[in-house]
């Protein structure tokens, strides 16, 4: 068991766990089992989105909870509908390599859990959302991050989908015009986790070599050669069966 040594420090086995965590975290579609998932994974899982940080401590989030097989059927079709739009939004190369893939695992995952963000939570004005006015949706996506890891680690496969018209999704579930439909999850326990995202497994998009994305100083300017090679060792250390994951072979 990795535990914390006092209030402030972490072992270094509790540090490596929760990077294992991290980097093993996929959005499941094809592999969700039908057992449902008990209320006390239920709650930790909320418990864990609950506790992300929050611009001025807002915590403008909700959590819709869906078992019901209606609903869940409701909500796939709402999918099906808009995925044959967004199939056709792709260039006709693409368009086949689309249809190939799933997007989602809304009928099989027994549980949905719906995210919105409620802008109006804390009043007009709030510390830190005076200026960069998105905050509030920001924070809510990191309850979303946080719900997604405490799922990993128990084990549970967690699904993002977002190819709905929102309104839709918003009328069927009776969510009021004024809160905001952040995400909409698929949970439930699963056959196996892949070690890869299933878009770079089927060929839609690599992972993109993190030093190419870091900068230094100012837009554009190349980060230091000592943090760039910084970023190649730990990434082999922490990764080193991961071919196409590392920055290396690039
Ligand atoms: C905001 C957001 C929306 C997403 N929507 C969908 C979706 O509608 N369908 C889907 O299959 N995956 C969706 N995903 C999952 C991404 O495709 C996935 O995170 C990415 O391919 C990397 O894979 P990984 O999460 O397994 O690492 C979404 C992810 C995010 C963060």
């Amino acid at each position: 068991m990795t535990m914390k040594e006092n209030g402030l420090t972490f072992t270094t086995a509790a540090r490596e766990t929760l990077y294992e965590v991290i980097f093993n975290r996929r959005d499941v579609r094809g592999e969700f089992q039908s057992t449902p998932i008990s209320d006390d994974i239920l709650a930790r899982l909320l418990i864990a989105a609950h506790h992300a940080p929050s611009v001025g401590f807002m915590q403008p989030w909700n959590f819709l909870v869906i078992r019901d097989d209606k609903t869940r059927h409701d909500i796939h079709a709402l999918f099906k509908t808009a995925n044959e739009e967004a199939a056709k939004m792709f260039e006709s190369g693409k368009q086949s390599l689309y249809q190939s893939l799933k997007l989602e695992g809304l009928l099989t995952a027994p549980l949905h859990l719906c995210i919105t963000c409620d802008r109006n939570r804390a009043g007009p004005v709030v510390l830190g959302r005076t200026h960069m006015t998105e905050m509030d949706l920001y924070s809510t996506v990191c309850a979303v991050q946080n719900l997604w890891l405490a799922a990993r680690v128990e084990n549970i496969g967690v699904g993002w989908v977002s190819i709905f018209h929102e309104e839709e999704v918003k009328k069927r579930l009776g969510i009021p015009e004024d809160i905001h439909l952040i995400a909409y999850l698929t949970i439930g326990h699963v056959s196996s986790f892949h070690q890869k995202p299933d878009l770079a497994r089927k060929g839609w998009r690599k992972r993109l070599n993190l030093n190419e994305l870091v900068m230094e100083t100012e837009w554009e300017r190349q980060a230091d050669l000592s943090l760039t090679t910084s970023i190649n060792e730990e990434l082999a250390r922490l990764m080193p069966d991961s071919e196409e994951e590392s920055n290396l072979d690039e």
